[in-house]
């Protein structure tokens, strides 16, 4: 071609345009990823660029000064106002002349590459449901009467190739001061539903706005409500943070919520309000954190196991509390926020809500299966998400089983005498040393052991005020490794363990992690009810593996992924030492953080990937562990620690 080549860095992209194409275009035709706000009219500046000029031996091209169009009044204007880094351009201003070189700054890379799904290895590129348009609008004319929403919509057509337009009452009663406040020019939001096809306006600003727009990604545990909150253009996390579910006082697990809801009229209705009024101050506080105003909030995804979803939705779990536990519905759900009561967050946010996969596999084990990938393994993967109900798939690309197992909330800290969540001051590390019977330990919000020198410095700020979900795993498991605690799971006394640690209550012993109590500080230790609420939970979690492994017909699996509850990373040797999961190598084991709320975060940054996991979800086939005789077999013979099925008593030595 005798046309121009433009290549592009860092993406190595490539291709001929015909002189005096802008830069802008030539990226968009090539998929470059640049940035524009504004459609090319100069007035946002997100389409920066560098021009290189001089020789290419690399790309085999020479580039002379004169390979891009003169400096132009909109950039001078741009400049004079704003200011602009030497050396840089405004690609939609900048024409092609000749062979050129263009370095695309990270600011001006819209489509960063954010989430990585597991299995698969693939990241997942930011294209949401909700994006920014710049557009003139044309002014109102006696002589063609229509009214300001259809103009907008035609401008929308016309700038931005986006038909069908629809806007709720309360932009409606805003949009006409907007307009005229932004002389004919606005920026809208708009939400596409990756069902309809229609464009919904969710917020208007005069003129072009800086505000940035962030979408929540929130799993919504029976223990813990964890939230992310991301930019909707980048998909950067700008703030995490959790709260307990304040139903705990309705009782403990899903089963006693049921229950309550059956006991007591209107326990529903108690319910529902209490978890959305938790997400309204959970809502609250992360924009406080994040330095953001709430109405800049204009998505919410959420994963949840089936009875938080009913409950969410205002819908009475009773139905799933008795076979067949028939779900209202197993579909996603594409809401108004509104409809949910969650008033913090934009009028207008819109709510999406995965898909269940059956009446005991909610949308939080969807939420899994879609960032950890099962059904696209090659080898045969279980996957552990670690909750109050844990979530247990197991698969590869031919086949995935699914099912929850009812482990009760001691993993997640609740249940256990000196327990928290996971939250700056939870021990969430611990090491006992099997000679001296000596911990040392580690709490989040400080990387500093208990042992070295400054940890009193470093934990001034966080305090110690707990023991979380992981540090509680670490602590059984570092308790059996070091002698405290025998295979049936007793704390040894004294005299037996030969530390001043083992402390009597009662009849029974608890292991002294650490005590302040002398100083108005927390006494920290391990009771033999906590060291029987964690055997609890792991023969759960152990016989829901197995009865996964009995319906495939395997007896071992390749791989295992441990996935937690919000901010806790399970240790993989810990969780083998007490027998969590089935045998498998260490070095095939890995912890995966929160694959829930990393599933939540796919479905927020990419609208494709919502009709993904519908998809998969269908294909998923599900087991059923509460009518299942095996099941109980499995869960008695996992409460040894390790366990009496397994040679995991090596590990132990
Ligand atoms: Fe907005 Fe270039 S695209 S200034």
């Amino acid at each position: 071609s005798n046309d121009p080549l433009v290549i592009f860095t860092p993406s190595g992209k490539r291709g001929h345009f015909a002189a005096g194409t802008p830069i802008l275009t030539a990226a968009r035709q090539l998929g470059v990823d640049l940035d524009s706000v504004c459609g090319g009219r100069g007035i946002c500046s997100k389409c920066q660029i560098t021009p290189s000029y001089g020789e290419f031996s690399k790309h085999g091209v020479t580039v002379a000064e004169d390979a891009l169009s003169e400096w132009n009044s909109v950039e001078q204007r741009y400049k004079d106002k704003r200011g602009l880094i030497d050396g840089r351009r405004l690609g939609c201003q900048a024409t092609i002349q000749g062979d050129i070189v263009v370095d695309v700054p990270p600011e001006s890379q819209v489509h960063r590459q954010v989430v990585r799904k597991a299995a698969s290895n693939r990241t997942i590129v930011m294209d949401p449901a909700t994006h920014l348009y710049f557009v003139e609008v044309d002014e109102p004319d006696m002589h063609e009467p229509t009214g300001d929403l259809e103009r907008l919509a035609r401008a929308l057509k016309d700038q931005w190739d986006i038909e069908h337009i629809t806007a709720d009452l309360s932009i409606m009663t805003r949009l006409q001061p907007v307009l005229r406040k932004g002389k004919w020019q606005v920026t809208v939001a708009l939400h596409k539903s990756h069902t309809a096809t229609a464009h919904k306006v969710l917020e208007i600003w005069p003129g072009l706005t800086e505000d940035r727009i962030y979408g929540l990604a929130i799993d919504l545990g029976s223990t813990t409500i964890a939230a992310h909150l991301c930019d909707l253009r980048n998909g950067e996390v700008k703030a995490s943070s959790g709260v307990m579910n304040p139903q705990i006082r309705f009782g403990e697990d899903l089963m006693s919520r049921v229950s309550y809801s059956m006991m007591n009229p209107g326990g529903d209705k108690e319910m529902t309000n209490a978890v959305r009024t938790a997400i309204n101050g959970l809502t609250e506080a992360i924009a406080t954190e994040a330095d953001i105003r709430p109405f800049q909030i204009l998505e919410t995804v959420f994963v949840c196991n089936p009875v938080m979803h009913h409950l969410l939705l205002g819908i009475d779990p009773v139905e799933l509390g008795q076979a067949p536990f028939a779900l209202a519905t197993s579909d996603s759900m594409s809401l108004n926020a509104r409809d949910l009561d969650l008033s913090v967050m934009n009028e207008n946010a819109q709510v999406y809500i995965l898909p269940c996969i059956a009446g005991h596999v909610g949308a939080d084990a969807a939420a899994v299966a879609l960032s950890e990938a099962p059904n696209t393994s090659e080898d045969l993967v279980l996957v552990v998400d670690v909750g109050t109900n844990a979530e247990l798939l197991l698969g590869n690309k031919d086949r995935v089983l699914a099912c929850s197992s009812p482990t009760g909330p001691a993993f997640e800290g609740a249940q256990i005498s000196s327990g928290q969540r996971a939250a700056p001051g939870a021990i969430e590390r611990i090491e006992i040393n099997p000679d001296t019977k000596e911990p040392r330990f580690r709490v989040i919000g400080s990387d500093i052991w208990s042992d070295e020198d400054g940890f009193d410095v470093a934990i001034a700020t966080t305090g110690i005020t707990g023991i979380c979900g992981s540090g509680i795993i670490e602590a059984v498991a570092e308790m059996r490794m070091a002698g405290l605690v025998d295979s049936k799971g007793l704390i040894g006394s004294s005299a037996q363990t030969g530390t001043e640690r083992s402390v009597a209550e009662g009849r029974t012993h608890s292991y002294l992690i650490h005590d302040a109590s002398d100083q108005g500080g927390p006494r920290i230790s391990v009771t033999q009810g906590d060291i029987r609420a964690i055997q609890l939970a792991k023969s759960a979690l152990y016989a829901g593996a197995r009865l996964l492994m009995d319906e495939m017909g395997v007896d071992k699996v390749d791989r295992v992924v441990l996935a937690g509850a919000f901010g806790a990373y399970i240790s993989t040797k810990h969780a083998m030492v007490l027998g969590m999961i089935p045998d498998a190598p260490l070095d095939k084991v890995s912890s995966a953080g929160n694959a829930a709320g990393t599933g939540a975060r796919i479905a927020l940054s990419n609208l494709a990937a919502r009709r993904e996991i519908e998809k998969v979800v269908r294909e998923i086939v599900k087991v059923e562990t509460a009518i299942e005789p095996k099941f109980q077999e499995h869960f008695v013979n996992a409460n040894a620690i390790p366990h009496a099925t397994d040679p995991f008593l090596e590990l132990a030595k």
